[in-house]
């Protein structure tokens, strides 16, 4: 179908790239410091990437791990931590990549239901109580899918419970800087990092396939799960790595979040107004930033079979059930009530149209 909505892409838009500034970082990274960007080693990442991050985070350098993108570095703490038996946590609906990872890294993996501001603090106590997770996973600022934002008081409650019953959670915020409104709220381990670990990544602020992720933890477990990297894939990327440094260094990345913000912040204002005047009846995640809005259609909506009726009329959605980990209590909500509507690459007309072909269906 000629005009066939997609809203199933959570990623930028080609439009997005910088491109002509990434192409001058990357001809003068490689120039500038040939004998170690085009050489193995580097395994916790390009120094002067590291110490950047550092800065930045307020951290010292031995606390930081650069890989290629989040996913894998996500994917090797999961190496690292779980063992038979191990559960993990994570909000419900979480992201669904992540869920995957853990899964084959062999842990149990439960989702605790997330309410608009956040994980269920009830929930995920009694959870805790049951079995002390390996880690608890949580994308507390303007989550995917969901699109909701964990509030003060809950922050503060995670970081309780985790030095408490002495557990890892991983704070994943690849979405913290794409805010169009309102105040950012402190990270996890600004409360107490002892038991956090921060994870974000470059592809949301200049490109995903220059695969620059990092993390930030205690010296000791950076060390470890730097050695299951290099086992792993012996050296990280470092061309790419040494490019970001470059962006860092010339002072664009900043003016680059600006201008990402004002092409996404009419996206993000027509999705939210969308579905608030076409899915009243639903329950909408509207959040203050990221990439994405999401509904929880109503128990009594005609939500049977949603994914194939809606490519019949030319929507393209993802199915809900993916984001789902398996359920702490009770049966698992029906995943195709839940509804992930990114809205980034797409254009306002065309999220009108969209959420208008959703309701059609309901
Ligand atoms: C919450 C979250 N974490 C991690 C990633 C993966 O990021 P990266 O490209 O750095 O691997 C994504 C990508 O969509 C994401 O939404």
């Amino acid at each position: 179908m000629a005009d066939t909505i997609v809203f199933t892409r959570g990623v930028p838009p080609t439009e997005a790239f910088p491109t002509d500034e990434l192409a001058q970082c990357f001809d003068a990274a490689l120039r500038a410091d040939t004998a170690v960007v085009l050489q193995y080693g580097q395994q916790p990442g390009y120094p002067a990437l590291r110490r950047q991050l550092a800065e930045e985070y307020g951290v010292a350098e031995k606390e930081v791990l650069i890989g290629n993108g989040s996913l894998q570095l996500q994917d090797l703490v999961a190496a690292y931590l779980v063992r038979p038996g191990a559960t993990v946590l994570t909000e419900q609906p979480s992201y669904d990549r992540a869920i995957g990872t853990f899964r084959r890294r062999g842990a149990k993996t439960i989702g605790i239901p997330i309410e608009p501001d956040g994980i269920d603090i009830a929930r995920l106590e009694a959870e805790v109580q049951r079995q002390v997770p390996a880690f608890l996973y949580l994308v507390p600022d303007f989550q995917n899918p969901a699109g909701a934002t964990l509030s003060l008081e809950k922050r503060r409650a995670v970081v309780d419970l985790a030095v408490r019953y002495g557990f890892w959670v991983i704070e994943d915020v690849p979405y913290r800087k794409l805010r169009y409104q309102g105040e950012d709220l402190p990270l996890l381990r600004s409360i107490d990092p002892s038991r956090i670990i921060t994870m974000s990544s470059f592809s949301k602020l200049l490109s995903p396939g220059i695969r620059v992720g990092f993390m930030l933890a205690p010296a000791e477990l950076i060390a470890a799960v730097t050695r299951t990297g290099e086992d792993t894939y012996l050296s990280p990327v470092l061309p790419t790595q040494a490019a970001v440094a470059e962006y860092i260094r010339r002072g664009w990345l900043q003016p680059n979040i600006e201008k990402l913000k004002a092409l996404y912040r009419p996206r993000w204002q027509a999705m939210v107004s969308a579905t608030r005047q076409h899915l009243a009846g639903a329950q909408i995640f509207a959040p203050d930033g990221g990439f994405f809005v999401s509904v929880m259609l109503p128990e009594g909506a005609n939500y049977a079979g949603l994914v194939a009726r809606a490519k019949d009329i030319g929507l393209v959605l993802t199915p809900g059930q993916a984001f789902f980990a398996d359920a702490d209590q009770g049966e698992l909500p029906d995943g195709e009530r839940f509804v992930r509507l990114p809205f980034c690459a797409v254009t306002p007309a065309q999220i009108d149209e969209g959420v208008r072909r959703l309701a059609s269906l309901l």
